[in-house]
């Protein structure tokens, strides 16, 4: 990136791995209401793929390859992408901190990544008065914007939250109460067997987006009866209710969610749902109810509460050849020491 400031050289340096480890330290910092949305933002916005297509010496055609729909570019939604985190609500001045940092940072400074995190949310913290657990996880996610999106245009966003009144108010516990709550199934509900019925919320921010299921219906079967709205005109992938869908069979990969709250009510992960969840490139775990499903698979057992990326494709195989591919290359080179040796022998 041309005259990049030294934030950006040093957010550059960090590949998914770095990332990785720095939210790994960071989870244990950042509040329960936030700890899911967290790792679901950062699996929706996967760095390696970022850098893919920005490698790419045909970023349309690359693009056109891995099948990607929707809205994948963290540029063009920088100040919405993160609305289901708790800590949207501070966006406007955790945006301005971040900026501020990037402004004064120290290039000499060997401050790791997960620590310049923490600095700037306790900083923001401080100044609202808020608990700093509440700030992590949403700075995190200012930083990687930075690094996806660069710092001119992470400034040039207005800084606007997208969430509904009503939502702000609400506080983190009342949120973790509200995932937590199931449906009841009325007088003597425990003694049904049968046509259970669950509530799936699939945007927090919106009172109304919500479809019952029955029990053993998948999530995508169950959205299905959901006609409260055009979807189509909300997002042209929602031809069948809020969750895109096409396939049902797990092998478009359309149809993948976050799961906010209520992953345990959800049946495991079957083998096939496994092996394609990693093929698409959205997760790599055996976990057997991870934060990301796809929800032509898995089935509710009780209410859940799930968040809808704005895009879909299939990019895991991709990204795994790039990194055999880098792997070997690397290999055939000689490590630096090899090459002094073998010139020392000559
Ligand atoms: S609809 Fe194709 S994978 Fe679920």
């Amino acid at each position: 990136m041309l005259n990049e400031n030294s934030l950006e050289q040093f957010l550059s340096q960090k590949d998914e791995e770095a990332w990785s480890a720095a939210l790994a330290t960071l989870l244990r910092s950042i509040h329960e209401v936030d700890r899911n949305a967290t790792q679901i933002w950062f699996a929706f916005y996967p760095l390696s793929l970022w850098q893919a297509l920005e490698q790419a010496e045909d970023r349309e055609r690359l693009a056109q390859q891995l099948l990607l729909q929707g809205d994948y570019d963290l540029k063009d939604q920088i100040d919405r992408s993160h609305a289901f985190l708790y800590g949207h609500r501070f966006w406007p001045q955790v945006k301005k901190a971040v900026e501020q940092d990037a402004d004064a940072f120290d290039h000499t400074s060997s401050i790791s990544l997960a620590d310049q995190v923490l600095t700037v949310a306790r900083g923001v913290a401080n100044d609202l008065k808020k608990d700093e657990s509440l700030l992590v996880g949403i700075t995190a996610v200012a930083f990687m914007t930075i690094q996806q999106a660069g710092l001119e245009t992470f400034k040039a966003a207005p800084g606007k939250i997208s969430i509904d009144k009503n939502h702000a108010r609400k506080s983190p516990e009342q949120i973790l109460r509200e995932r937590a709550k199931d449906d009841s199934q009325g007088l003597l509900g425990f003694l049904r067997t049968i046509n259970k019925q669950f509530t799936i919320t699939h945007d927090e921010n919106d009172a109304k987006a919500k479809y019952k299921l029955r029990e053993g219906q998948d999530l995508a079967w169950g959205a299905a009866e959901d006609r409260s709205r055009d979807w189509v005109a909300i997002d042209p992938r929602r031809s069948e209710g809020p969750i895109p869908v096409e396939c049902r069979s797990a092998s478009c990969g359309t149809c993948w969610v976050g799961v906010l709250g209520g992953a345990e009510k959800l049946s495991d992960v079957a083998a096939r749902e496994g092996k394609k969840i990693k093929e698409f490139g959205y997760i790599d775990t055996a976990e057997p109810k991870p934060l990301i499903r796809l929800a032509c698979q898995a089935q509710a057992q009780g209410a859940v509460s799930v968040v809808i990326p704005p895009w879909n494709g299939q990019f895991g195989k991709y990204l795994k050849s790039l990194k055999q591919t880098g792997a070997e290359s690397s290999a055939v080179r000689p490590a630096p020491d090899r090459v002094q040796q073998n010139e020392a022998v000559n």
